[in-house]
């Protein structure tokens, strides 16, 4: 029996079993026998989850990239470790051997290094999906520095935060991308973004698009010049166990995006671990992974979880429904690909559109399939399983987070029974628990609570940038002695665990974390607009989409809506980006407010739900008579 690979059910058990009883010993070996440390750890774990405070391998010194390229080149030195897939299908995709990718990323650790970046400095990364974006992560961490990814669907605004936020040095953006039929002007947008951006000594710029941009002098780099000119020798730096690696915004209840830090050998070590486990990644499979990078799954389970193992990882420039809705399909027979992994919402999407979109293509390389990001429907489940897999493919419902750092809750492949919509049991290392709303523990099964974990695992994050005290706050002051979720969950007479959302006031559209309060804020600055308030409703490709409830400032407001609903769209897309816009805007005279001035959500979002029939006790409200209002003019 192996730790580190788990091929079946009794196994599993026996792995997990020892995993709760001896967790020291458990990730010791894991770690000893399946990395490169430059230094051995004096203790495996220590923590205080009162502070909080989680230190995994103290004292321990590595390099992760040693780990994910390094050690792979005398025995995979030949072997594709990066499949470049292009947006254009009739662009050759890019096979990037290890050999190539060592000598990629020394060249570009060496550039930064040129360009002022040492140890621990910041640096933000905006790109495309193209191979500099998985490149620049592993130079970033080649030399030591924290690299802070930012999805580059985010508008100006959301970057400068960001960057300003944990105090980049450095922007890596492009001239601009391809998305689709369209071309986006990244290079631009991170312009507006440096406005208000004091930090910023160099931005270095990718040439994807080939597009007219502007380059101001002092500031900006081309890239490749500087590339080309760079060793291709670059000894990496050796970190601490605890040393960050990155930083990543996730979006909170209120206030700002939370800077997630991540450290090194922890999160290397959990990556590497549940990749190997959760997608059964054999030597020569072929492995993708449909996440942009810019998230926390593509950080994990494109590059650095992958590369770990040795696996080739496809990267996907394009969107699924260019040229047209059989792209996936035709992708995954192009590079026979064995493991796909994508979102509910992505599905959904597939799953509306011609059989004969998956049908003209050969899909019996495909193995293993997940899913990730929100919880996935049965309908779309049956469709994934039926229709892609044939029935064939054990299905990965995979539930993490940002702040998981990796996989949590998943069934092993071939070894764990599937039922739909349930991400079944714990990984080894992993204690969940559901907690009621007065902070008991719910024991037994055929129960439903707040997901909570009771015990440290080596991804988890270790604080938020900048605000511990916010970091304790949100994971860790709900109940006592746990990392609190977020999330609500049921746990089903075999123990399985079936993820039902969110019970804060964060809502996921299209695999996305939305917070409310950022959106309401940015709404709040149309001049016509004096209050407004967020909530989901079920949407059938989206998962949830959002409904706006807006009082307007002037009564009487004699403006077109339907301009208003444009404009308040508009300054949502500048502060935030495309993918925070309002489905439905009800303008309205009143919320639903408690005594104390609280906006009751609840019932605004049983009303967006069209689920009215049973608002509950609205008889606290300091307002009731708006509910009827509301609800005779919902949309
Ligand atoms: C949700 C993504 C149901 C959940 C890796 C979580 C899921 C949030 C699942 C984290 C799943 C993720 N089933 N819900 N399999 N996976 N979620 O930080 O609400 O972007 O808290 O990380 O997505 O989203 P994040």
């Amino acid at each position: 029996m192996s730790n580190y690979h788990v091929k079946n059910l009794e196994e599993y058990f026996q792995v997990y079993r020892k995993s709760v009883r001896d967790p020291e010993t458990f990730w010791g070996e894991i770690a000893e026998e399946n990395f490169l440390w430059r230094k051995p750890w004096d203790t495996v774990l220590e923590y205080n989850f009162e502070k909080p405070e989680i230190t995994w391998y103290k004292g321990a010194k590595l390099n992760i990239t040693e780990n994910c390229i390094d050690r792979h080149l005398y025995a995979r030195g030949e072997k594709t470790a990066i499949i470049f897939e292009p947006n254009d299908p009739k662009e050759k995709a890019e096979h990037i051997s290890y050999n190539q990718l060592h000598d990629r990323v020394c060249r570009f650790a060496n550039v930064l290094k040129e360009n002022g970046i040492k140890k621990g400095d910041r640096v933000c990364i905006y790109l495309p999906m193209i191979p500099e974006l998985a490149i620049s992560l592993l130079a970033c961490a080649r030399i030591g520095a924290i690299h802070s990814v930012v999805f580059a669907g985010f508008s100006a605004k959301a970057i400068s935060t960001r960057i300003n936020d944990c105090d980049c040095k450095m922007v890596i953006t492009s001239d601009g991308s391809f998305r689709g039929s369209k071309t986006i002007d990244l290079k631009g947008i991170v312009d507006d973004a440096l406005e208000s951006c004091d930090g910023i000594e160099t931005v270095l710029v990718v040439k994807r698009i080939h597009s007219e941009i502007t380059m101001v002098e002092g500031r900006d780099r081309w890239l490749q010049p500087l590339l080309d000119e760079a060793s291709n020798m670059c000894q990496p730096e050796i970190m601490d166990a605890e040393d960050p690696l990155f930083i990543l915004y996730t979006s909170g209840s209120t206030g700002q995006p939370k800077g997630m830090v991540h450290s090194t050998a922890g999160y290397m070590v959990y990556t590497a671990y549940t990749f190997k486990n959760v997608f059964q990644y054999r030597e020569d499979d072929v492995y993708w992974c449909t996440a942009d990078i810019g998230w926390i799954t593509g950080h994990s389970y494109i590059v650095y979880g992958p590369l770990a193992n040795g696996a080739t990882t496809v990267l996907f420039e394009g969107v699924p429904a260019y040229p047209d809705w059989g792209r996936f399909w035709e992708v995954v027979e192009k590079h026979k690909v064995n493991q796909f992994y994508t979102a509910p919402t992505a599905i959904r999407a597939l799953a509306k559109e011609r059989l004969d979109f998956s049908e003209k293509h050969d899909l019996s390389s495909l193995k293993i399939l997940g899913t990730v990001g929100e919880p996935i429907n049965e309908e779309a489940w049956h469709w994934y399983n039926d229709t892609i897999g044939k029935k064939k493919c054990p299905i990965v419902d995979t539930w993490w987070q940002t702040e998981t750092g990796g996989i949590m809750i998943s069934p092993i492949p071939f070894s764990t029974p599937t039922i739909p919509t349930f991400a079944t049991l714990p990984l080894p290392g992993i204690q969940p628990t559901l907690m009621d709303e007065v902070g008991e523990e719910l024991s037994g099964n055929m129960v439903s609570g707040r997901l909570c974990i009771k015990f440290p695992w080596p991804s988890m994050a270790r604080t938020i940038w900048g605000n511990h005290k916010r970091f304790k706050e949100t994971y860790f002051s709900a109940y006592k002695d746990m990392y609190f979720t977020g999330d609500g969950a049921l746990r089903n007479s075999t123990g399985y665990y079936r993820i039902t959302g969110r019970v804060d006031d964060v809502i996921i559209v299209s695999g996305h974390n939305l917070g409310t309060a950022p959106i309401e804020d940015s709404i709040n600055e149309h001049p016509a607009v004096s209050e407004s308030a967020i909530v989901g409703f079920p949407h059938d490709v989206k998962g949830s989409a959002l409904y706006g409830y807006v009082i307007l400032k002037e009564t009487g407001e004699t403006r077109n809506h339907d301009n208003l609903r444009k404009e308040i769209n508009q300054i949502i897309t500048e502060h935030i980006g495309p993918i925070a816009k309002l489905d439905k805007i009800q303008f309205t005279s009143g919320l639903p407010k408690t005594r104390s001035g609280k906006i009751m959500r609840r019932i605004l979002r049983k009303i967006a739900e069209k689920d009215a029939s049973n608002l509950g006790d609205t008889s606290t409200l300091l307002n009731p008579e708006v509910v009827q209002e509301i609800m005779d003019n919902a949309l």
